[in-house]
């Protein structure tokens, strides 16, 4: 906010362009300072949301005005009445099962601000909270109150009376459900007809009657991708013999932020130069990552092991390649201990150390995306919920090498946007040979990436997303008040 630290860069970018470069740039270097939030960056359930909205977003706010689009490439940007407008004055109350920087939470915060931005009344609860001061809860309802969202206690006769009331009520994931019984009580079946399930979760120990019993009593549930959908169908019905209530398949969406960093060429190649500078990476190397949280369940040893295969093949056919790494951004030493001694000790038993790079975790992603190639998301078992790094990834450009699994499968266009591969050991191979392939065709890569980019402004950004939870939520108004 200083003027006299903005002018004397102002020669190099334009100014509002300076300060986010430069948040991005203090947050890569002073990891201390952020330390406590990278700690719950990541989450349990399917899906998570790793860049800097929370940290960063408000002061983006702050400063961005009077906010400039900027220079769109294809289209002009049109400033068009929300999709949401016809939620003005609607009470709508959030039930979050906890408030961490994970992605379920945060989406559910997303949903909050956009329904702020319309002029619907907001209300909040988190269900869970760890006993004392969390630093991270904090800031975040913070962060709410700042944008007038009412933040209650989720036991309280405010809770109630406001569920009561409200229009609407978001239950946030499956695990959710407890408190309706639990708070409720005999108000329960007076909330369910307006209660909208938001679910992104696919694991098996969710599927548990204690949780989702009044799932076929609630107006709809919101799932984030087809094949997750089909799943709760399916494990509803054949597990706990209920029925899904309407489901709605609702992908999600960039949000402007990311899209701002996304869009600008000089700040990509300043972060772009910076991370590979930390790295000992090149420019001209070529840089496959794998962003997400450390753990099996994420497939870094498949892709390590992917990695090795295609330095092999790249020696053995004597390929005319320049010199490829891997960066696995998401390592966190004191809790996926032997997880990560595996990896490690992989590299080390093959010699691939200086080619291999570990980044602890972060919430800041865009550096790493624009630093990088090319994204692979080898996620394991039945994938990603949703797994919104891949659009992340496509808006910077990047082709995606996916497991085709989850919502990945719904994100990446097989040989256009990138290449799927199979989940588990059968993978392996396969993603070792579209690492070479992506190593060896740059046209192509480059192609790969730019198609990535167009599908991402077709349908994956903020106002798609918010486009799609406003046909739900008019529906589920819709027969709320048909109930009464
Ligand atoms: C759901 O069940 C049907 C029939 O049993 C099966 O064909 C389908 O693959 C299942 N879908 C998922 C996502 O498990
Ligand atoms: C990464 O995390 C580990 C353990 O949490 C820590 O010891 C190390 O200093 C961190 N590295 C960086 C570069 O912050
Ligand atoms: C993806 O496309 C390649 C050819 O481009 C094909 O060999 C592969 O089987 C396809 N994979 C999936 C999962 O469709």
């Amino acid at each position: 906010m200083a003027k006299q630290s903005s002018s004397s860069t102002t020669f190099l970018f334009q100014k509002k362009k300076t300060r986010w470069l430069l948040i991005l740039l203090a947050m890569l270097s002073v990891s201390t300072a952020v330390a406590f939030i990278i700690r719950a960056a990541y989450d349990s359930s399917c899906d998570r949301h790793l860049f800097d909205v929370p940290v960063v977003g408000k002061r983006f706010q702050s400063t961005a005005k009077p906010k400039k689009a900027p220079p769109p490439p294809v289209m002009v940007q049109v400033k068009v009445a929300s999709p949401l407008s016809f939620m003005k004055s609607k009470v709508v109350l959030l039930v979050s099962h906890e408030l961490s920087l994970s992605g379920g939470p945060l989406l559910l915060m997303e949903l909050a601000f956009l329904l702020r931005g319309v002029g619907a009344e907001v209300c909040w609860i988190t269900i869970q909270k760890p006993p004392g001061k969390d630093e991270v809860i904090y800031s975040l309802e913070n962060k709410m109150l700042d944008r007038g969202v009412q933040v209650f206690s989720a036991k309280g006769r405010e809770a109630i009376d406001t569920a009561i009331k409200a229009d609407l009520v978001v239950l946030n994931t499956a695990v959710a459900g407890k408190w309706l019984d639990a708070v409720l009580n005999k108000d329960v079946p007076r909330v369910l007809p307006k209660v909208l399930w938001w679910i992104h979760e696919m694991r098996g120990h969710y599927f548990k009657l204690d949780y989702v019993k009044h799932l076929p009593m609630v107006a709809g549930s919101m799932i984030d991708s087809y094949v997750t959908a089909e799943y709760w169908k399916n494990r509803t019905q054949e597990r706990l013999k209920i029925q899904m209530p309407k489901t709605y398949v609702v992908h999600l969406g960039n949000s402007k932020e990311l899209m701002d960093v996304a869009e600008d060429s000089v700040a990509k190649r300043v972060l772009r130069e910076h991370v590979r500078e930390s790295l000992g990476v090149r420019n001209d190397d070529i840089l496959f990552a794998a962003i997400n949280s450390v753990s099996r369940g994420k497939g870094q040893d498949l892709f390590l092991r992917s990695f090795y295969e295609s330095l092999q093949l790249i020696q053995e056919k004597k390929l005319q390649v320049p010199s490829i790494h891997a960066v696995i951004v998401g390592s966190d030493t004191s809790v996926q201990t032997k997880f990560e001694t595996e990896l490690r000790n992989f590299v080390a038993q093959k010699k691939i150390q200086h080619r291999v790079h570990f980044v602890n975790k972060t919430l800041t992603v865009a550096p790493y995306l624009a630093a990088i190639d090319v994204l692979v998301q080898n996620s394991q078992g039945r994938g990603e919920c949703f797994g919104r790094i891949t659009i992340e990834a496509m808006a910077f450009q990047l082709p995606v090498l996916g497991t085709s699994a989850g919502g990945t499968a719904e994100i990446v266009v097989n040989g256009s946007t990138g290449f799927l591969h199979p989940a588990g050991k059968e993978g392996v191979s396969p993603l070792a040979e579209n690492m070479v392939k992506l190593a060896t065709h740059v046209e192509r890569r480059l192609t790969m990436g730019k198609r990535g980019y167009e599908r991402v402004k077709e349908m994956f950004l903020e106002h798609h997303m918010a486009d799609r939870i406003a046909g739900v939520l008019k529906e589920v108004l819709h027969k709320a008040k048909g109930q009464h």
